[in-house]
C-alpha cells in the first residue's frame, strides 16, 4: 500500500483514477496499514453496507489480524495490511448500491469493487472467501492472506464461533445450500488445521484471546 491511497482518499477520487494509481508492493509500514484500514472503512460507508455487515467485517478483520500476526511470528510471509483490508472488504459485494457487472455472487462483486477502488491486490482475497471457493479446483484460497481471511470469516458471525457451531447453524437455517455445506466442511476443517498449526496456536488460544469478538 502506498501513500497514494491517502491522497486518493483525501481528494475523494475513485474509479479509473484510483485504478491507475495502484499502490506500491512489498513491505508496508504501520502508518500505511492504518491509512489502508481507514480507506477501507470509508469504502464500507460509501457503499452503504448495512451496520450488521460492517460490524461482522470489523470482527473478521480483528480475528484475521491476530492470526496473521501469529503466522508472521512463526516465520511465514504474510501481508497483514492486505489481510486486514481484505477482511474489512470481503462482504462489500453485498452492497445494494453496487451494480454488478459480471459477478455471479457477492464475493465476485466484492472483487469488482476493490478493483474499482484501486485495491486490485485484494481481489483474490475477497473473491476466494466463500465456501464455493474451497471446493473449487481452480479457485481455492491459496495464499496466507486468502486462507486467513477465508478462515476468519468462517469462525465469526456476530461473535467468535467454532467451525462446528457455524456449520451446524447454517445446516439448520440453509437447507438450500446443504449440499455445499456438506462438501465444504472437510476442506474447511483441513484449512483450519493448516492455519492454526502454522500460526502455532490452537482454537482454545483464539477463544481465550478473542472471545469478545
Ligand atoms: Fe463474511
Amino acid at each position: 500500500m502506498t501513500l497514494a491511497i491517502l491522497a486518493h482518499t483525501q481528494h475523494g477520487c475513485q474509479g479509473s483514477s484510483a485504478r491507475t494509481r495502484g499502490w506500491r508492493k512489498g513491505e508496508s509500514s504501520e502508518l500505511e496499514h492504518e491509512e489502508l484500514r481507514n480507506y477501507c472503512v470509508q469504502i464500507l460507508r460509501r457503499y452503504e453496507l448495512p451496520e450488521g455487515i460492517i460490524d461482522h467485517s470489523r470482527r473478521v478483520a480483528r480475528v484475521a489480524e491476530f492470526i496473521a500476526d501469529k503466522l508472521k511470528a512463526s516465520g511465514y510471509s504474510v501481508d497483514t495490511g492486505n489481510v486486514v483490508a481484505g477482511a474489512l472488504l470481503h462482504d462489500i459485494g453485498k452492497s445494494k448500491i453496487h451494480k454488478r457487472r459480471s459477478a455471479v455472487n457477492h464475493a465476485e462483486a466484492s472483487a469488482e469493487i476493490v478493483i474499482r477502488e484501486g485495491l486490485e491486490e485484494l481481489a483474490p482475497i475477497v473473491s476466494r472467501h466463500i465456501l464455493d471457493a474451497i471446493i473449487s479446483e481452480n479457485h481455492p484460497p491459496l495464499t496466507w492472506e486468502e486462507k486467513t481471511v477465508f478462515y476468519a470469516d468462517k469462525i465469526v458471525t456476530h461473535k467468535l464461533v467454532s467451525l462446528e457451531e457455524r456449520f451446524n447453524d447454517l445446516l439448520e437455517r440453509r437447507l438450500d445450500i446443504k449440499h455445499l455445506l456438506n462438501a465444504a466442511y472437510k476442506p474447511t476443517k483441513a484449512l483450519e488445521s493448516e492455519v492454526l498449526r502454522s500460526a502455532g496456536i490452537s482454537w482454545e488460544d483464539l477463544k481465550a484471546r478473542l472471545a469478545e469478538e
